[in-house]
């Protein structure tokens, strides 16, 4: 897809930025962490390759506008999130991407000129981007990250993602003898149907902002209307 910064929106102007325009500096770090960032995710799998990243960044930059975020930290953020997703993938799931992601984070930034306090947050965004039970994002730019990540997993887009994660894995395209609950993880019944029932259908109710909220809202109903159509499709029924 094609990508827009906030160094080269072609509608950008210092209002819709929320504050004062990039500075060269500030323009050249972007650059920086953005080559490293899809060097980083060149063998990334399918479902987690560099285009995700790109539609979150675009996620971060529409919802990061209207948050009033400081944009250079949630760019930064959003192309970094999730450079430590071949080291989860190596290990199988038993290393945590956004823990990873945040120590290689540290190291990139750690020659640029920003102020720490901005790294500071760049690497507390990519921490808490996979929030479970702990490390909540504590700042707007990553609860903007956190939610355009979420965004990024349902509706159609979604539904997609989860039918190619589960072709990476080898799974079937649907086991309707197994409830979905009682199949397992990283198995030939992980389906797109179990990823949506155990995870995907859930989501809309973890959003952070209000447009998060908003927009996982349409995409939620897009899903609910997918999967009924595809299970009676399944069983022969229309
Ligand atoms: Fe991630
Ligand atoms: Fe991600």
């Amino acid at each position: 897809m094609p990508e827009q910064t906030l160094c080269n929106h072609p509608s950008a102007t210092a209002t819709d930025r929320g504050g004062p325009p990039p500075t060269p500096v500030e323009r050249h770090a972007l650059a920086t962490l953005r080559e490293a960032a899809r060097g980083c995710l060149e063998t990334a799998r399918g479902s987690h390759a560099w285009d995700h990243t790109l539609r979150v960044h675009a996620l971060c930059r529409r919802m990061g506008l209207r948050a009033a975020a400081d944009m250079v930290v949630l760019e930064a953020a959003a192309y970094l999130h999730d450079i430590g997703r071949a080291a989860q993938d190596t290990a199988n799931g038993s290393v945590c991407h956004a823990v990873e992601g945040a120590r290689q984070a540290g190291d990139l930034l750690a020659p640029l000129p920003l102020a720490e306090a901005r790294k500071a947050n760049i690497v507390h965004c990519i921490r808490s981007h996979r929030f479970r039970d702990d490390h909540a994002p504590a700042t707007v730019e990553a609860r903007v990250l956190f939610d355009a990540d979420k965004l990024d997993a349902i509706g159609a887009v979604g539904v997609a993602r989860a039918y190619l994660f589960a072709g990476e894995l080898g799974a079937r395209l649907h086991n309707s003898d197994l409830p979905p609950e009682k199949s397992r993880p990283y198995s030939r019944d992980d389906t797109g149907y179990r990823e949506y029932m155990v995870k995907l259908r859930a989501i809309k109710d973890r959003m952070l902002t209000e447009e998060g909220r908003r927009l996982a809202e349409q995409r939620h109903a897009f899903m609910v209307h997918f999967f009924e159509r595809f299970l009676k499709e399944y069983a022969g029924e229309c």
